[in-house]
């Protein structure tokens, strides 16, 4: 597989950004909302240490990915036989979950350092945590907490359709199959 995408195929690096960031996007929101109904101090802090880690390097993907589109590939042409509706509705998806992660990771740091949490984080300030809900930040990313799992099951949903209902084989665009 070539590094760059050919106009029916995304290349290697959009492949790989791809799925390590689907990956992570799972584990952050099982740990984002076990860490925010749990109780336990020490369990509540063990998950956020990895939430803060893993969001973090999600952020950094994401930017990498931006930079890779804008300056270094292009995307592969649209899928064929969608009607205008389908082809805005995936358009707007995609850059729905763009946005929407940009700013995840961005209400997720302003919660962290408004609250002085960093200092639990590292290790250098007691237990226990500071109460998040008191953060602006903190009631953003609960909102678009739940609006990407909107966008993540319309994305998931789509590429499921093409793939078994049309069968036009489009997970294979994004490295998955022949
Ligand atoms: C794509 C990136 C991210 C996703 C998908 C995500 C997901 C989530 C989810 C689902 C929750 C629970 C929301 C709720 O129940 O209302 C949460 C809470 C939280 N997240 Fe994130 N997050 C991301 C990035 C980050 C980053 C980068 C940080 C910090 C560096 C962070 C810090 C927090 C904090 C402090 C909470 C509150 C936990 C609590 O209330 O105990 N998040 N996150």
């Amino acid at each position: 597989m070539s590094l760059k995408s050919s106009p029916t195929r995304y290349g290697g690096v959009a492949v790989a950004i791809h799925w390590l960031t689907a990956l992570a996007i799972f584990g952050m929101l099982i740990s984002g909302l076990s860490a925010a109904n749990t109780l336990d101090e020490a369990t509540r802090l063990t998950l956020l240490r990895g939430h803060a880690v893993m969001g973090t390097m999600i952020g950094v993907l994401t930017v990498l990915r931006i930079v890779w589109w804008v300056f270094f590939d292009k995307r592969p042409r649209e899928v064929g036989g969608m009607s205008r509706a389908q082809a805005l509705a995936a358009r707007s998806v995609h850059y729905g979950l763009y946005a929407v992660i940009l700013v995840m990771v961005a209400s997720g740091l302003g919660t962290i350092l408004l609250t002085g949490a960093n200092l639990q984080l590292v290790g250098t300030a007691p237990l226990p945590l500071p109460d998040f809900t008191l953060a602006p930040p903190r009631t953003l990313h609960g909102i678009l907490a739940r609006v990407l799992l909107v966008l993540m099951a319309g994305h998931i949903g789509a590429a499921l359709y093409h793939q078994f209902v049309r069968r036009d084989r489009l997970l294979a665009r994004m490295g998955l199959g022949r």
